[in-house]
């Protein structure tokens, strides 16, 4: 069924990443094995998913290409700023995610791919020094030339459409500040002003796409495109936007497991997470100020799904922790312990534990994530969807959302597939339900 309202996926796409490290050269070079038949695309919902369509006896289950015209795989193109000057195939190299027989086969076009100067503020990623950054200037030129970049990139590659996807290093905790954050005049004044304190170089990097009509995606925790100014400039330039923080690992478990204990009325007292990471993201996350970000992404979401304001006895006294140790022999192969003190029948005196250790992969884990938000927030863009994609909170584990409206964040992933579903079906022209799959 095509829905007319949506322009079909013809030409090609960019895909330009912020950051060209573990997460996106697993990314990209798994996609380019993928589109040339040799992988797997294992975690995809957009490549494997099959969604169902109709009701009772029209009831079929197609694939989201099947239901909405999606690119195909052989229209993307990759490009990608980063601080340091390793082309994507030495940064995959480096990475060492994926191993040699899913590289060498796409060792070409992986060393075609050359990052773009970054901009980048050591205050932000106090543990990096690289030699690919643009020269020092202010906020607001940083955004300019950002901007000549992405201009180019589509000049040069052929490109129609473009899609920007933070997959950088996560920034220094900054708070949501309504004297720079609350419209775009204050926040293009900030610019313009130079204010360090208060403008991340992420913003610097969404503003740049926003008005240069690329959909952007906030993988890491960021504050960026989820304050107010960023909605009122997506809504102004008609862009989609989606963040944030990937949801790959110890959070998917979280946000599968509280749903069951609320389900099933068991109570909580406490929760603690812990992992051990290796990887470049490791390494910045040891510094607190950035950790700091992190862990307020990842604590979000054991509140909203359990809602303690409904049922106290069960969820009114929650012991929440989230620990990230960096420790390099691990490298990209994240372990996180997790161990829940839960309660039902007679209370407290009865204690349970539940203990998960998943051993993980992390950019295994989030490279079809970008792969899947670069597809359907160009989707969105296509079909006119503007502002905060709530029906992408799939991919994420701080999901946007508008708290200006008292709004709050929809976490569970099964809420979350059906709001993606949903949204799935409606672009593709069928009607949007809650039947049982
Ligand atoms: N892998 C996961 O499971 C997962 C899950 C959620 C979020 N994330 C986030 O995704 C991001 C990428 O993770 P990764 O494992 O690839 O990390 P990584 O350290 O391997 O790669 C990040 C890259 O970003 C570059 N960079 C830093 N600041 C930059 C800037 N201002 N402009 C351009 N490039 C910049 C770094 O040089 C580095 O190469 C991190 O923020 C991480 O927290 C990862």
């Amino acid at each position: 069924m095509n829905n007319p309202k949506v322009a079909p996926a013809d030409g090609k796409l960019g895909v330009l990443l912020v950051g060209l490290g573990a997460v996106s050269t697993t990314f990209i070079a798994g996609t380019m094995m993928i589109r040339k038949g040799n992988g797997l695309a294992g975690g995809s919902i957009t490549q494997l998913a099959k969604i169902r369509v109709g009701r009772g006896k029209d009831k079929q289950y197609k694939k989201v290409g099947e239901i909405v015209s999606m690119p195909d795989l052989k229209d993307l193109v990759f490009g990608a700023w980063d601080i340091f000057p390793d082309t994507a195939y030495e940064s995959a190299i480096h990475a060492e995610v994926l191993k040699p027989k899913h590289i060498e086969p796409v060792k070409d076009e992986l060393q075609a791919i050359k990052p773009m100067k970054a901009v980048f503020d050591h205050e932000y990623v106090s543990k990096l020094n690289g030699s690919n950054v643009k020269p020092q200037a202010t906020r607001w030129e940083y955004v300019q030339e950002l901007r000549k970049d992405i201009q180019n990139f589509k000049k040069e590659n052929g490109v129609d459409r473009i899609v920007v996807v933070w997959a950088a290093s996560t920034e220094k905790f900054i708070a949501y500040n309504p004297k720079t954050h609350d419209n775009l005049a204050d926040l293009e004044a900030a610019m313009k002003a130079d204010d360090r304190e208060n403008i991340s170089p992420s913003m610097c990097y969404a503003y740049a796409a926003l008005a240069e009509d690329a959909p952007f995606v906030m993988g890491a925790p960021n504050l960026c495109v989820d304050i107010p100014a960023f909605w009122e400039m997506a809504e102004k330039n008609k862009l989609p936007i989606a963040g944030k923080d990937f949801k790959t690992g110890q959070t998917l478990m979280k946000t599968v497991l509280a749903p069951m204990l609320r389900t099933r009325q068991l109570g909580l007292m406490g929760w603690f997470s812990t992992n051990i990471l290796g990887n470049r993201d490791g390494e910045v996350l040891d510094a607190p100020e950035n950790f700091h970000t992190k862990e307020v992404s990842k604590l979000g979401v054991i509140n909203t799904i359990l809602r303690k304001e409904d049922n106290a006895d069960l969820y009114g006294d929650i012991f929440h922790k989230v620990r990230i140790n960096y420790y390099p022999p691990r490298n990209d192969n994240k372990e996180g312990w997790d161990n829940l003190d839960i309660f039902g029948w007679m209370g407290k005196d009865y204690g349970m534990q539940i203990k998960v250790d998943f051993l993980c992969r992390d950019s295994i884990l989030a490279a079809p994530l970008v792969l899947d938000l670069a597809l359907n927030i160009d989707l969105a863009h296509r079909a006119g969807l503007v502002g905060t994609q709530r029906w992408l909170s799939f991919f994420l584990k701080s999901p946007m959302h508008d708290y200006t409206k008292g709004e709050e964040p929809v976490h569970d992933l099964f809420q979350q597939y059906i709001m993606y579903k949903n949204e799935i079906r409606t672009l593709g022209g069928y009607e949007a339900d809650e039947e049982i799959d």
